[in-house]
């Protein structure tokens, strides 16, 4: 009987050697900016009570109206694969009191995150993220240094052609005295119901529109910048100013809608031109009322999320991923079983010290383990018989000349340290 082979879910990206090398680089350099920032790990579950999404994220959303896997788990309980990381964070912050200790609490996640989107190019359903949230201060230099901790990541990867565009979403007063204006400048749109229903929740959402009608029809709205409040006005400004001063490049736009709800005050975005539709490489903001509305105290916060997958691309694009192959810096042959223990107890003491150890494994002639070495790109090769254990001695072969020298095997750390760091 012959089995039908099995697919992976369509739409989920998933990263496979040698590209998911690069893949972990990528991450590593986005994230590390955060840890030398002072930012400790939260990990946490990729599913939640669905609540925590309708709330946190808003029902405005596509995020939350079109695109969550949700289900109920066998207890009949509503669960939702997690479609981003901020309002597990505000979850896990309330509910153990972190926000009762010492503040800003200062956050780093990174993994998989879920949104039923059409796939293409750099949109999954299945996606990567690493992230920050810094909660319980307002305080527009946070803002800043969130932005440059981003920017940092980005820069880590080497890209240049990305670019970061700001805006500030105001506080409740600002948002109040637009969103009079703007209903009112909406109230005179011919709109289709469901338009009309998203306006009702959140009417900056209009600005998001992707139909070229509706583009024009909100080219001359009331936009949300003229009607800043005088501190919100003055919170913006000094965050441009911080990043003026840390050399960081920005372009303002006001017209900038983040696809969740939650945002207020300063929210940015960074976008690379290389990859096409889905040019958001990353992107976050503060927000106010998110700790109140999920149950907790009302405290400020601000963070974002990098999409992995796509500076993946980015990278790609601007050429900038180094060579990601392993190679090993020594490649063991044993030949016969005897020598197969030994040559384990050499790997693994090899490796304790930092030497990167591989072994042949099967039972392969000596000439086809040769040619396996030789494809591993490893830079030293011993071949370990009868006589080699008899005699306590290998001979070890460097592969870029094929030139060997007489090593003991007690000896063979110390000789392989002395050789590999030439
Ligand atoms: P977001 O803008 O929805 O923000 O997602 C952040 C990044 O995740 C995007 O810029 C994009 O690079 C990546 N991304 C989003 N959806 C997909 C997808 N379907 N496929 C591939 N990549 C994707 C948030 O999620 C907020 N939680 C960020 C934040 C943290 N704001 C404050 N704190």
């Amino acid at each position: 009987m012959k089995f039908e082979k099995l697919q992976a879910p369509k739409g989920v990206r998933e990263y496979l050697p040698p590209e998911s090398q690069s893949f972990e680089w990528v991450r590593e350099q986005l994230i590390s900016p955060a840890k030398a920032a002072g930012y400790q790990l939260m990990e946490l579950p990729v599913f939640e009570d669905t609540n925590l999404f309708t709330r946190g994220v808003g029902e405005s959303t596509d995020v939350v109206s079109k695109e969550m896997y949700t289900f109920e788990d066998r207890g009949g309980r509503s669960i939702t694969l997690r479609p981003e990381g901020t309002a597990g964070v505000m979850r896990a912050v309330i509910e153990s009191n972190l926000d009762r200790g010492q503040l800003p609490v200062k956050v780093w996640y990174s993994g998989q995150f879920f949104r039923a989107e059409r796939p293409q190019a750099g949109r999954y359903r299945q996606f990567y993220q690493v992230g920050i949230e810094a909660i319980g201060l307002d305080d527009p230099a946070l803002d800043a240094e969130v932005i440059a901790i981003a920017d940092r990541g980005f820069k880590n990867l080497g890209l240049k052609n990305y670019r970061l565009e700001i805006t500030s979403l105001g506080d409740a007063q600002s948002r109040a005295a637009h969103r009079v204006d703007l209903l009112k400048y909406i109230s005179g749109l011919q709109l289709d119901e469901a338009t009309v229903a998203r306006a009702a929740i959140n009417p900056l959402r209009l600005f998001d529109d992707k139909r070229p009608q509706m583009h024009e029809a909100m080219a001359k709205a009331p936009i949300l910048l003229d009607y800043l409040s005088a501190s919100s006005a003055q919170n913006f400004a000094k965050v441009q100013s911080y990043l003026t001063d840390m050399g960081i490049a920005f372009t303002i736009n006001p017209r900038m809608v983040r696809g969740l709800d939650y945002y207020t005050g300063t929210t940015f975005e960074f976008i690379h031109p290389d990859l096409g539709a889905q040019s958001g490489i990353g992107g976050g903001g503060r927000y106010d009322g998110l700790m109140e509305t999920l149950g907790g105290q009302a405290l400020s916060g601000i963070g974002f999320g990098l999409g992995v997958d796509r500076a993946l691309l980015a990278a790609i694009a601007e050429s900038t991923v180094p060579s990601q192959e392993f190679t090993s810096d020594l490649f063991i042959i044993p030949l016969g079983d005897e020598s197969k223990g030994q040559a384990l107890t050499i790997a693994s003491s090899l490796r304790t010290s930092g030497i990167r150890t591989e072994i042949a494994f099967g039972d392969r002639a000596l000439k086809g383990a040769m040619k396996a070495a030789d494809k591993t790109g490893a830079r030293y090769v011993i071949v370990l018989g009868e006589s080699e254990l008899r005699d306590g001695s290998v001979e070890l072969k460097r592969m870029s000349d094929g030139v060997t020298s007489s090593v003991k095997i007690a000896q063979l750390q110390d000789e392989l340290q002395r050789a590999l760091a030439l």
